[in-house]
Order: C-alpha cells, then sequence, then structure tokens
C-alpha cells in the first residue's frame, strides 16, 4: 500500500533571518515541481522566521512546520508560542516530542499529549517524534521504550486524529552524532512501530502512516534507508542547513 513519502528539515536552534531566506530560496529554487507527486517537503525553522519561510515558499510544493508548540491555546504564558499563532503564519505542521525536548526542557508524556491535540484542534499535523537512548539500546529495551512513548500519547487519540499525525523514530544516540541506526535497525524498529499501530487501531491506519528515520541521516546514508520497506522518509536536522544537502537526500527519495 502506498503511503505519503515525507523529508522534513528541523533547522533547530540554527542561523538568522538572512540565514533563513537564503536557505529557504536556494532550496525553491532547487526543488522547484521537480519532486511534486513523489514526497512532501518539509521546512521546520524556528519560530521568528515561520512567517517568511511561509511566504517563500507560498508557490512551491514545500510546506512549513514549527518545530515545538505551547500546550495551552492562549493566555499569561511569557515565551510560549500557541497553536493558533503557529497556523496564523501559514504553518501547517508542528515536530512535538523532539528528544531535545524532552531531554533539555523535561517534555514528558502528559505534557506532549496535550501539545498533540492542541495542534489537532488548531489543525496542524504532527510530526511526532520517538526514540530510545544509547543506554537504552544497550540494554536491549528499545523496543519496550518507543511503545511506551506512544502508547502514552497518540496511540491514546481517536483513529482520525492519529490519522494526521506522522511518526518520527529518531535514536537519541544517532541524532547529532554522526552515528545512524543501521539498515537492519531501522527496518527492524519500524517494522515493530507499524505493527503496535496495527494492534491498536487495523492494520489499513497502520498501512497508512508514515514513519520517518531521523538521526545523523545525510546525503550519503539517505538512498539506503529511504529504500526500506518501513521508512517513508526522514526528518533531517544538521544535513538540511545546507541547501545542497537537503535536496540531495530529497532526490535520494526518488531514485
Ligand atoms: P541530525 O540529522 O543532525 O542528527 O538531527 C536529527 C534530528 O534531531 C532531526 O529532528
Amino acid at each position: 500500500m502506498s503511503r505519503k513519502k515525507i523529508i522534513a528539515g528541523n533547522w533547530k536552534m540554527n542561523g538568522t533571518y538572512e540565514e533563513a531566506f537564503k536557505l529557504t530560496s536556494e532550496i525553491v529554487s532547487m526543488v522547484k515541481d521537480e519532486v511534486k507527486g513523489y514526497a512532501e517537503i518539509i521546512l521546520a525553522p524556528p519560530f521568528p522566521f515561520l512567517t517568511s519561510v511561509n511566504k517563500l515558499t507560498e508557490n512551491s510544493v514545500i510546506q512549513v512546520s514549527a518545530q515545538n508548540c505551547a500546550s495551552e491555546n492562549s493566555g499569561a504564558f511569557t515565551g510560549e508560542v500557541s497553536c493558533a499563532m503557529i497556523a496564523s503564519c501559514g504553518a501547517t505542521h508542528v515536530i512535538i516530542g523532539h528528544s531535545e525536548r524532552r531531554t533539555l526542557f523535561k517534555e514528558e508524556d502528559d505534557v506532549l499529549l496535550k501539545k498533540v491535540k492542541a495542534a489537532l484542534a488548531n489543525n496542524l499535523k504532527v510530526i511526532f517524534c520517538i526514540g530510545e537512548t544509547k543506554e537504552q539500546r544497550e540494554k536491549g529495551i528499545h523496543f519496550s521504550v518507543v511503545e511506551e512513548q506512544l502508547k502514552n500519547t497518540i496511540l491514546r487519540l481517536s483513529a482520525d486524529d492519529f490519522r494526521k499525525c506522522v511518526i518520527a523514530y529518531e535514536p537519541v544516540w544517532a541524532i547529532g552524532t554522526g552515528l545512524t541506526a543501521s539498515p537492519a535497525q531501522a527496518q527492524e524498529i519500524h517494522h515493530h512501530i507499524r505493527g503496535l499501530i496495527a494492534s491498536v487501531f487495523s492494520d489499513t491506519i497502520a498501512q497508512q502512516c508514515s514513519i520517518l528515520y531521523g538521526g545523523s541521516c545525510n546525503e550519503n546514508n539517505a538512498a539506503e534507508l529511504f529504500a526500506l520497506q518501513d521508512v517513508d522518509g526522514g526528518l533531517i536536522g544538521g544535513a538540511s542547513l545546507k541547501s545542497r544537502s537537503f535536496v540531495t537526500i530529497i532526490k535520494a527519495m526518488k531514485d
């Protein structure tokens, strides 16, 4: 069964307005209409650049995502950014549950589920991140770790809401380290995740859910990862900050 292929660039906290403008303009001109039909392309810039990146990508196939959102809709939450604000900047997606949010900002499953619900209530699609630490993989508990992360969050949604979510499997030990999950490791855990979805919802819903890989994915390893049966694209960090690398990764989806 065919499902959506997605390449998303998570810029994290990098770049100035000028750099964001340049990077987006380069990607837009390199991508053109070429990828129409085979993959969705999403850019996730920092909050202050959402509107500009959205304007620059308006007439392209590229969509825009936030990297985080508030769990509340409005009010006295200094420094927070609501899903309504994100949507009003033209973004269509939001990344929730990134390991950096979980670890550095102590975001736990209950708050992540609240964020997911806030995003869906504002018609944003969710890129929900899961993944085990190095220590958890060494202990051999990586399957149960990702199961718990999903069972406590998006597997509690209605089937209709779940369909608006994309999963990004990002082993923490592979993020920004230059270490990548081997194709066998990636396929094994993506397949496991799909099986879990089937057991909670249905086989059809599991087959339609896009599961992205993230963690030191680059122009050298993307093609091999994207060729795997249960890998439906990538959530790219470092390599999404260089237009040429990012577009090479996008093209690896096609080849
Ligand atoms: P790197 O591609 O830099 O390892 O980052 C992956 C990531 O965290 C994307 O969200």
